[in-house]
């Protein structure tokens, strides 16, 4: 029996680089959210699928925050890797600057974490090579990553729960101060 694949971080490290066209900007003449989250989905894609040598599928996404706009003319980086591995499902850490040109100013618009599933032929999920973890970030990374599930599985859990039991009629007293009006009778 041969023994299990492992591969190390910078096996898969991947650096995406894209320049901020006008017809990417919204009204407001800046980027648009969305342009961003497509190429921090294809990163993502081509790390988790170098890394796992096969398809992959994006599950969950966890922490777009955009902290910065990003204007037309900006160079965008976004570079993953690999920062944890399970058994069919890996988690790519994406950091995104965008840099001024002329002035060299770089900006950290954000950090996300993206969860994918490597699939088999048959569109079913599949094994991944584990992980060789090179230096104490590579190591710092993968804990984090332990805790990000964990505190996400229990959010899930917790929220499921708390929406199962949520009294309508008994709650509407804290939309008192919210901007909303109730606009029905019943
Ligand atoms: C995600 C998907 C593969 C899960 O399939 P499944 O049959 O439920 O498989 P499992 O329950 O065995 O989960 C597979 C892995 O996904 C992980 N996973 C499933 N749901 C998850 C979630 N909400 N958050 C994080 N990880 C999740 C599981 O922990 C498991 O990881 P592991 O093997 O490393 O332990 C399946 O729902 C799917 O294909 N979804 C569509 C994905 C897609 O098409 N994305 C593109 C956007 S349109």
């Amino acid at each position: 029996m041969s023994a299990p694949l492992y591969h190390p971080v910078s096996y898969s490290r991947t650096t995406l680089t894209e320049l901020m066209i006008p017809s990417y900007a919204n009204f407001g003449g800046k980027i648009h959210g969305g342009i961003l989250l497509s190429l921090m989905d294809k990163v993502a894609y081509a790390c988790a699928a170098k890394h796992a040598g096969n398809y992959c599928v994006t599950v969950t996404v966890d922490g777009v925050n955009f902290l910065q706009p990003v204007e037309v003319g900006e160079l965008v980086s976004l570079m993953a890797s690999i920062n944890y591995v399970g058994n069919t499902s890996l988690m790519v850490g994406i950091k995104v600057i965008a840099e001024n040109v002329k002035s060299g100013l770089v900006k950290h618009t954000n950090t996300s974490y993206f969860t994918m599933v490597a699939k088999d032929d048959d569109n079913n999920p599949t094994q991944v090579p584990g992980l060789i973890l090179e230096n104490h970030n590579d190591a710092r990374r993968f804990l984090e990553a332990l805790k990000r599930r964990e505190l996400s599985r229990r959010y899930q859990t917790e929220f499921a729960e708390a929406k199962t039991v949520l009294a309508v009629e008994k709650e509407l007293y804290k939309l008192q101060g919210e901007r909303c009006k109730i606009a029905y009778d019943d």
